[in-house]
């Protein structure tokens, strides 16, 4: 992959996305350098599901963002549309429900879940602001929406440094790891690519979604936005 790579076509990132499979969940944990786990259990506390709700987790990959749900009595529902990932997750994890859909087109009804939530995914996706819509579909009124990604460190000599090490440390330590090290160098990039904390929030409210607000996780490296479901939506009012 590189820089034209940043494009996205679908089957290229579901083909990366199978490559790196195997060891997704140890790489992302030594170049995170151990934060995932405490961004995962502030995801899951802002998404609040009560066991017996439905919650759907997309981009779900290996199931590492679906597992603190399904731990906590939520009946949450993995979906990616890499079957690499899927399988991965299935095997460590067979009490969580893996389905294979994509997320610009989602294979669900209307109004099916209680909150919908994306962990270091809507970044992937060709369409995000379509994935966000799909999101808005498939989520009950007033449900939430909880989107953990990647985002720009707030403090500027802080931002220059990181990106710094982003770009240059992050894929020869990838070389050294994983079997895919090109998907790392796109991880860099398409961070470094992706729209701020207000821009994410604009592009929220474009798509649908109210109450926009976010939280910025180790110095702005992630943000959590936050957003409901309004509970009439435009198309209900009658014209006049
Ligand atoms: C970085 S992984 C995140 C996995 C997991 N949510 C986590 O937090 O560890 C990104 C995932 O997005 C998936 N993805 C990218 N575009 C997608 C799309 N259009 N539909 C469904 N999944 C997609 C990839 O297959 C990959 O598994």
């Amino acid at each position: 992959m590189n820089r034209a790579s940043l494009e996205k076509r679908p089957e290229e990132m579901a083909a990366m996305f199978d490559d790196v499979a195997p060891k997704y969940d140890i790489v992302n944990d030594i170049l995170s350098l151990g934060q995932t786990r405490r961004w995962r259990r502030i995801v899951v506390d802002a998404v609040g599901a009560v066991p017996g709700q439905r919650v759907l987790d997309l981009a779900a990959g290996t199931g590492t963002s679906s597992e603190p749900f399904a731990d906590a009595g939520v009946d949450v529902v993995a979906c990616d549309f890499s079957v690499g990932m899927l399988k991965v997750g299935k095997r460590r994890r067979p009490d969580i429900d893996f389905i294979a859909g994509d997320a610009t087109n989602l294979p669900f009804a209307d109004n099916s879940f209680d909150a919908s939530t994306i962990s270091f995914g809507l970044r992937n996706v060709m369409d995000p602001k379509k994935a966000l819509r799909e999101m808005l579909r498939v989520t009950k009124p007033g449900g939430k929406l909880v989107v953990a990604e990647f985002s720009h460190p707030t403090f500027s000599p802080f931002r220059t440094v990181y990106t710094e090490y982003l770009m240059r440390a992050l894929p020869p330590i990838a070389k050294k790891v994983a079997s895919n090290p090109d998907a790392y160098v796109y991880l860099a990039e398409s961070i470094r690519v992706w729209p701020n904390q207000d821009n994410l929030s604009a592009w929220l409210t474009e798509s649908g979604w109210e109450n926009v607000a976010y939280r910025n996780l180790s110095g702005g490296i992630v943000a959590v936005h936050r957003a409901v479901k309004p509970l009439q939506s435009a198309e209900s009012f009658p014209a006049n």
